[in-house]
């Protein structure tokens, strides 16, 4: 339990790496190519969209028997988030007798690579599909590579390749890190909150410039809300999908960044007989887990977020907060009545997501609040909920507009209807124009003409990059009208209400 101020420790292939006098903005892939001079990951974007970067982050599994690894956009991670974590490069993948992966073998055999750009970082990409998946099928593996760009070799002798490398079976495709166990136990962070001779908590940080600025990871959401009421204008870091871009592209260097990924209550699940109360550090991944049978349309809105190194560390706290307004979760939380729990100090209160914006990219936190849970409702009896994505390309892009529906049949009338869209408003918004149109009208009576012209009446038109007003207005619509066509399957399938 050790926490060496200005030193980030983590455990690269069987060492401790001790990483010191590194900016807090300091990303992983620039630190393994210039400092380690691990060139293998390489530089395509440096903005989490080609995956030529990605690397395998680890973390000791629960029982602290082994590693539990998520692909990991180097280009974007800042690398004090790496303390007490191990990492995993295309380098690491080197048998001691020289020989390489079996997933290497198989791309250089079935020719998956030309110019090799792109080519470690899908090995990584397959390799961590591999690691709990040994045997994956053509969907886990596209799946797997939708954050891989390969612009000369065409993606048909990589799933070949994949398939011949799963053959070797789990043991050959398995990390080696067994030396790896013992040495994240000995730089595993603290998980309880340091006191001054006051009693007062202090927060040490990973990072500290000479100019006093700092990068700490706190332990406890108790440590996070002290340093915050200390430091209001401190940056929030989660998954860093935003940050890190922002980091890169704006150049943007945070005085005081907080980190939220070793806050054990926030990576959380909590659950009732009517919620589940989702911590601020659950990631995507484990979202779309969570929601898949409840809610399948939610699930299939987050599988096509970004790709598995995106969701993998991204978080739905992290979505909400930054507010974009085509941020893909937050019309399918609106949609279900998600309501947050913002906490200032050890003072909390829940505000619905509905009214959580106050305009583009603006919101209700006050200096020193941040989100320490997300309450999604778990469906009610008769429930339907139905979701869509509308995007250029299928994986990997950001949203034209996103539709979430959730309403019950009441005597063959929508009731409780609710509507939400990403991509019409400066922030993702409820409409209650149309939302009116459906209440107590059967589905087959609901009119385009009647959703035309709540939608005119509704928003103010605007062409974006991604899309035109028109063809904004006509997803809305359209989506709404298939949704109300298609057999309605409710949440928990109640035949009475749905008959
Ligand atoms: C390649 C790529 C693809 C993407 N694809 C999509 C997509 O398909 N759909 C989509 O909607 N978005 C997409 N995004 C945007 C981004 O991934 C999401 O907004 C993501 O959910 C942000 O979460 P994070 O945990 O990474 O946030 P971070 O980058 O860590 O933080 C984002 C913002 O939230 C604040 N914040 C974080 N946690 C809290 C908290 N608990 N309380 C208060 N403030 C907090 C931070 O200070 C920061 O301002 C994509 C991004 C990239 C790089
Ligand atoms: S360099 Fe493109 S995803 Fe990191
Ligand atoms: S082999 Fe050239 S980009 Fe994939």
């Amino acid at each position: 339990m050790t926490q060496v101020t200005n030193t980030v420790r983590f455990v690269l292939d069987g060492k401790i790496v001790e990483a010191q006098g590194e900016r807090r903005t300091t990303t992983v892939l620039d630190y393994l190519r210039e400092q380690l001079h691990r060139t293998g990951s390489k530089e395509g974007c440096a903005e989490g969209d080609c995956g030529a970067c990605v690397v395998l982050v680890g973390e000791l599994n629960a029982a602290g028997t082994g590693v539990d690894y998520v692909p990991s956009n180097a280009c974007i991670q800042l690398l004090p988030t790496l303390d007490g974590k191990s990492l995993k490069t295309v380098e690491s993948l080197k048998r001691a007798d020289g020989s390489l992966h079996p997933v290497q073998e198989a791309i250089a055999s079935c020719h998956g690579s030309q110019c090799g750009f792109c080519t470690p970082g899908i090995v990584m990409s397959l390799t961590g599909l591999m690691q709990t998946v040994p045997a994956p099928t053509r969907d886990q593996i596209t799946n797997s590579l939708s954050g891989n760009l390969c612009r000369c070799t065409g993606y048909k002798p990589i799933l070949d390749a994949t398939l011949a490398a799963s053959q070797a079976g789990a043991a050959q495709l398995k990390l080696d890190d067994g030396a790896d166990v013992a040495l994240l136990q000995q730089i595993r962070r603290a998980s309880t909150p340091s006191y001054n001779l006051e009693g007062e908590i202090v927060v040490q940080p990973v990072v500290r410039t000479r100019k006093g600025n700092e990068f700490v990871s706190p332990a406890t959401v108790a440590e996070v809300a002290q340093y915050l009421l200390a430091h209001p204008q401190a940056t929030l870091l989660a998954g860093s999908t935003e940050i890190g871009l922002q980091v890169n592209k704006q150049f943007t260097r945070p005085e005081h960044i907080v980190y939220l990924g070793n806050v054990a209550e926030l990576r959380q699940v909590a659950q009732s007989a009517s919620s589940w109360r989702i911590g601020a550090q659950v990631s995507l991944t484990q979202v779309e887990a969570l929601v898949a049978t409840a809610y399948p349309d939610f699930a299939e809105v987050l599988r096509r977020f970004g790709s598995p190194p995106i969701r993998s560390t991204a978080t739905l706290a992290g979505n909400i907060a930054n507010g974009s307004p085509i941020g893909d979760s937050m019309p399918c939380l609106m949609a279900l009545g998600a309501t947050l729990q913002l906490r200032r100090g050890d003072k909390t209160r829940s505000v619905a997501l509905e009214a959580f914006y106050t305009g583009q990219k603006k919101n209700v936190l006050q200096p020193g609040e941040f989100i320490e849970t997300i309450e999604l409702p778990k469906p009610a009896p008769g429930q339907v909920f139905r979701a869509h994505k509308v995007s250029k390309r299928f994986d990997q892009d950001i949203s034209a507009t996103c539709c979430a529906l959730s309403y019950a049949l009441q005597g063959g009338k929508l009731a409780q209807v609710k509507l939400a869209y990403n991509g019409l408003t400066p922030s993702p918004s409820r409409a209650p124009r149309l939302e009116a149109v459906l209440h107590g009208r059967a589905p087959t009576e609901v009119t385009a003409q009647d959703l035309d012209a709540a939608i005119a009446t509704s928003f103010t038109p605007r062409d974006g990059l991604r899309a035109t007003w028109r063809y904004r207005a006509l997803v809305a619509r359209n989506l709404v009208l298939q949704f109300l066509e298609e057999a309605p399957v409710a949440a928990n399938a109640s035949k009475e209400v749905l008959a």
